[in-house]
């Protein structure tokens, strides 16, 4: 029987990923460790935590007698490492929460890996969820491809590229079985409200101000998250031992024609004068070190594994819309910090 860990399983791609695994795979015994950081949100699973193959654990990855005992408990064939701390903006903030979770926690996992696996390799996988922000800024033109070099300019993309590289480096020192995808920005539902995405929708929904970085120009390659969750099922079931593989949707737009976009479809969907929510666009100071453009070649990933987009941007954007507007409780509850008082109460931590 596959006994799973995946890590960071109450995030935003954590949790959908975990929906899929255990809907789809009853057969499996999926353990979802999650340190429930601000990002962390069991009511983004309600709909499968009583289901008999889903184990929660609230813990951290840096905390090694936490995952010996684990591994020892449930004899995992298979990690799929998704926690991170994952927003740019905060780790120009706060650089040391990224890289003691992103680099200490990765490789704390790989060695509790490596200490249970080391004898008998066979069947088992390591399975790294990366991004495409490890390899730069691109400008007008040009692709990331599997072999493009490493150029991480946040301290949250250098947390991620240094994860990767140790993952690597696991693979060819040890035998490690591992696997590493780099995916460009997600978008859909529960995706937490400081990213652009959500944060608009929130604020058009509150008719608040929507913040653009600079002068909007900034281009990103958006894949609609349940696309992403499909590709690291194919990637953890069919893909080769020590590669990686991009995921991406061939789906850029710069920042303002985005939240343009988003402004025509709730105007539509709220009843509002066309054009009423564009007058929330407000330009403010840019981030620093702002990447200009990520875009991803997913060729090897079609080619090798079949894997494929499945949803048109206009239409993913809709379904997420409409998701937030049936949500407003998960909204409200997320942005108020209700929820982390709930989490409080249950864990008495
Ligand atoms: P998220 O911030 O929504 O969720 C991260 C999850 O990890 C949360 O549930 C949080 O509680 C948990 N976590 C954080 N620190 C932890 C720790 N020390 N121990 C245990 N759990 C911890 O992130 P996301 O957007 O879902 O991203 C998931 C992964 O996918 C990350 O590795 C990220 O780098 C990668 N990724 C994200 C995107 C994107 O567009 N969001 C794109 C490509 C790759
Ligand atoms: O490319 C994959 C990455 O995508 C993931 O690895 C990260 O975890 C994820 O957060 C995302 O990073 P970005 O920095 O691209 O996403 P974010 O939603 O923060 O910003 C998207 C673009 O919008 C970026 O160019 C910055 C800009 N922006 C963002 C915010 C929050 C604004 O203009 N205003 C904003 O208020």
């Amino acid at each position: 029987m596959n006994s799973i860990l995946i890590t960071g399983g109450a995030g935003f791609i954590g949790s959908h990923l975990t929906r899929l695994f255990v809907t789809k795979y009853p057969q499996y015994k999926i353990v979802n460790l999650d340190a429930l950081t601000y990002a962390g949100n069991l009511e983004n699973l309600t709909d499968v935590e009583k289901a008999p193959n889903y184990h929660f654990v609230k813990g951290n990855i840096t905390n090694l007698s936490l995952l010996r005992s684990l591994f020892e408990e449930h004899q995992f064939t298979g990690v799929i490492h998704c926690a991170a701390e994952s927003h740019v903006d905060r780790s120009i903030t706060d650089p040391l929460a990224f890289i003691t979770t992103n680099v200490m926690g990765t490789a704390a996992l790989l060695q509790v890996a490596k200490e249970n696996w080391k004898d008998n390799m066979e069947g088992k996988v390591f399975y790294h969820i990366s991004t495409d922000e490890v390899y730069g800024s691109l400008g007008q033109t040009g692709f990331f491809y599997e072999d493009t070099a490493y150029s991480p300019r946040s301290p949250y993309s250098a947390s991620k590229a240094s994860s990767d590289h140790i993952v690597r480096a696991f693979y060819h020192t040890y035998n490690m079985p591992i696997k590493i995808s780099n995916c460009s920005n997600n978008y859909g539902p529960y995706h937490f409200p400081e990213k652009l995405i959500p944060l608009c929708i929130n604020n058009i929904i509150n008719n608040k101000s929507l913040p653009i970085y600079g002068k909007g120009e900034n281009v990103r390659d958006w894949l609609f998250v349940e696309d992403h969750a499909r590709a690291i099922d194919v990637i953890f079931h069919n893909g080769k031992i020590g590669e990686t593989y991009n995921i991406g949707g061939h789906n850029e737009w710069t920042n303002i024609a985005l939240v343009k976009e988003l402004c025509k479809q709730m105007d539509e969907k709220l009843g509002r004068e066309k054009g009423a929510s564009e007058k929330l666009i407000t330009y403010v100071t840019d981030r620093a070190g702002h990447d200009l453009r990520y875009a991803i070649d997913a060729t090897k990933l079609k080619n090798e594994l079949g894997w494929l987009p499945s949803l048109q941007f206009e239409a993913g954007i809709s379904k997420t819309i409409d998701w937030y507007l049936q949500n407003t409780k998960w909204l409200e509850d997320v942005t108020s910090g209700n929820y982390q008082n709930y989490y409080e109460a249950q864990y008495n931590s």
